[in-house]
């Protein structure tokens, strides 16, 4: 299988970078599965109805989330209804939505999407890992799925490939959110598992992390806060991870993926 994991949409130009670049990259890289991160996708901050559906007419087959997924109070109707939209899956019991979704590709191959959060630097959410692995347990790789991708929104690198490694040999591809940064550590781990610390953002990056870079520097230099964060308004770089599975659902290749505006262009071809 041809998985395509896209990082952090972040406000309009990440939207337009998908909506330039996704069609002609599922084409060439004959994508069976696409997945993004939604969560900054709406203004920055949480992901609305309208944009969702408007991934999803790009191809996009799962949207994954993070600490900002409900920042959007129409979120919380559209997750209870739309098993394609997923929250980290160690929230407290009760919270709307779904932390995984079992999903069939146009060739009836069924994939298994995980959203998880870290703990280190960030809310103190349930054990990620025992959540992972209740999952894992649940549907397991090579028995009631064909793939396996988690999305592990943290904002530590050890927390992030700790869970790799927990991972190892039972997901296809474990891949870092929430920092916005790609980077360059892709690779396969002992396992089989296709490993990146972080896919990256898909955002203007003449930013900071994908927002206009006024407000955060005068945060960080004068400690006052004087208006919202906005995403910056540049071209965004498209970024993210490219991953080909072989008949166990292992990762046989992992590659990463960066199209339009500042960052160095990498694209795989078939
Ligand atoms: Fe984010
Ligand atoms: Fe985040």
């Amino acid at each position: 299988m041809n998985l395509l994991f896209l990082g952090d949409i972040v406000g309009r130009p990440g939207r337009e970078a998908v909506e330039a670049h996704l069609p002609t990259l599922r084409q060439k890289l004959a994508t069976d599965l696409v997945v993004v991160n939604g969560e900054n996708a709406a203004g920055g901050f949480g992901l609305t109805r309208a944009i969702a559906n408007d991934l999803f007419a790009l191809g996009v087959d799962v949207i994954s989330t993070g600490n900002h997924w409900a920042d959007q109070k129409e979120i919380f109707t559209l997750i209870e209804s739309d098993e394609r939209i997923i929250r980290p899956v160690n929230y407290p019991q009760g919270t709307p939505g779904r932390g995984a979704t079992l999903i069939s590709t146009a060739s009836g191959a069924r994939v298994l999407v995980i959203n998880v959060m870290g703990r280190v630097f960030m809310d103190a959410l349930n054990d990620p890992f025992a959540a992972v692995e209740a999952e894992l347990a649940a549907c397991p790789l090579g028995e009631a799925a064909d793939a396996v991708i988690v999305d592990v929104h943290a904002e530590a690198t050890s927390e992030k490939m700790a869970m790799g490694h927990f991972c190892d040999g039972r997901a296809s591809l474990v891949v870092g959110t929430h920092t916005h940064v790609p980077t360059a550590d892709a690779q396969i781990l002992p396992g089989g598992t296709a490993y990146q610390s972080d896919a990256g953002a898909c955002a203007d990056y003449d930013s900071v992390i994908g927002m206009d870079k006024a407000e955060p520097l005068q945060r960080f230099t004068r400690k006052i806060p004087t208006q919202r964060y906005t995403p910056a308004s540049g071209p965004a770089t498209l970024c993210g991870v490219f991953v080909q599975t072989g008949a166990n659902g292992l990762a046989s290749r992992v590659e990463p993926v960066r199209l339009g505006g500042r960052l160095m262009a990498a694209v795989p071809s078939l």
